[in-house]
């Protein structure tokens, strides 16, 4: 009924636009002065901590791409060595764990049988396992031996939209807390890193506020039956979280590359009928991203860009902008993800999808 859905007319619709409240309540009271408290379901000693030297994550569809996101905040935060992997491959992998390791499975439902059974295969070597998941009484969360609960509040919608930002918040707080606890980050860099989470809901609903803009770009390009999604860096997992979830509600082909190896294969595709959609936040890449921007150009896809308020450049490169606000570089994605789902949606919207429950797929995968 409309009032589930508080007036929107899908379940998706309203979940993307739940998604500052959703990060808002993932940070409540676990970002403190000078620390971050995972809660009571996390027991680390600081001698564990300490002897860390490997976290695995390990998840599927978007939760791994949340994962992917993960990885490169852990990698500037942390000292670790970071390795990422979708469960089902995990699982079967000759993967090197031990007492120094630390595994983290991430799963929205916390019964996808593929992530069950990677969370079992580390325990049984050995390692620790900390679930990330949004519901408390999941398999995964009576499995692990550590627990983070997202607090987004049930999602009804089979494409997982804010769950993905009550993941990204959960993780960063994770990278943040090992940073911290550890001593990798330096104490005055924590508290601006913490500042700057804590200020997120605010920018996120800045971003909610701007659906029109997406909605024009759907309209534009919805008749167009294969998309070209590419990012770099922090960017790159969220144009692999745009392409998927244009293919899981619209039906349309959406092909996720990293910027920087779209001349090792995809520019071949390239042609007026491909559009070209890039994520290309001002960050640290921003300049390699747009040669790849000018590349595609000059094979006359049609581009459209998210990108920064204020960067005047990418509106003589790109047919169409879409602006997120500026932030540091490595919190664009809670803000660039929001485009894109918004433009899934309207696309499927426009071809007359089913939306909240698209054809072959499932809110929760049980079986391998
Ligand atoms: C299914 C859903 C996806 C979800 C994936 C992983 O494929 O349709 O939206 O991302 O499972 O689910 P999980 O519950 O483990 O996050």
């Amino acid at each position: 009924s409309m009032s589930e859905k508080d007036g929107y007319p899908h379940y998706m619709a309203k979940e993307i636009h739940e998604q500052g409240a959703v990060l808002r309540s993932t940070l409540k009271g676990r970002l403190l002065e000078g620390s971050v408290d995972l809660g009571d379901g996390v027991n680390w000693t600081p001698d564990f901590l300490g002897s860390l030297r490997r976290i695995h994550l390990v998840a599927c569809g978007t939760s791994y791409y949340a994962c992917l996101v993960a990885e490169r905040v852990l990698e500037r935060w942390t000292t670790l060595d970071v390795k990422v992997d979708i469960a089902s491959e995990y699982r079967y992998r000759d993967v090197r764990i031990g007492a120094d390791t630390l595994a983290v499975f991430v799963s929205q439902s916390g019964e996808t049988a593929d992530t069950l059974a990677a969370q079992r295969k580390v325990r049984a070597m050995g390692g620790r396992c900390l679930g990330i998941t949004n519901v408390r009484g999941s398999t995964l969360a009576r499995e692990v031996h550590d627990l983070l609960l997202l607090k987004a509040g049930p999602e009804i919608g089979v494409a997982a939209t804010k769950t993905f930002m009550g993941q990204l918040g959960a993780l960063y707080l994770l990278a943040l807390k090992l940073g911290w606890d550890r001593g990798d980050l330096n104490p005055a860099e924590a508290e601006r890193l913490a500042s700057i989470l804590l200020k997120l809901p605010y920018e996120v609903e800045r971003v909610l506020e701007r659906e029109s803009e997406v909605k024009k770009a759907a309209e534009t390009f919805f008749g167009f039956d294969n998309f070209l999604f590419l990012g770099r860096g922090f960017s790159y997992p969220i144009a692999m979280e745009g392409a998927l979830k244009l293919k899981e509600i619209s039906y349309v082909h959406a092909e996720a590359y990293a910027a920087g190896e779209m001349k090792h294969g995809p520019i071949a595709l390239l042609e007026p009928n491909v559009p070209v959609m890039v994520v290309i936040p001002k960050d640290g890449l921003y300049e390699k991203t747009l040669s790849n921007v000018q590349e595609a150009r000059a094979r006359r896809s049609p581009v459209v860009a998210v990108a920064s308020d204020g960067d005047d450049l990418i509106c003589q490169m790109a047919d169409t902008v879409i602006r997120i606000p500026r932030c540091d570089e490595c919190f664009s994605p809670f803000l660039s993800v929001i485009p894109l789902q918004m433009f899934a949606y309207h696309v499927a919207l426009l071809r007359g999808r089913e939306i909240d429950q698209p054809r072959n797929l499932a809110k929760s995968v049980t079986v391998e």
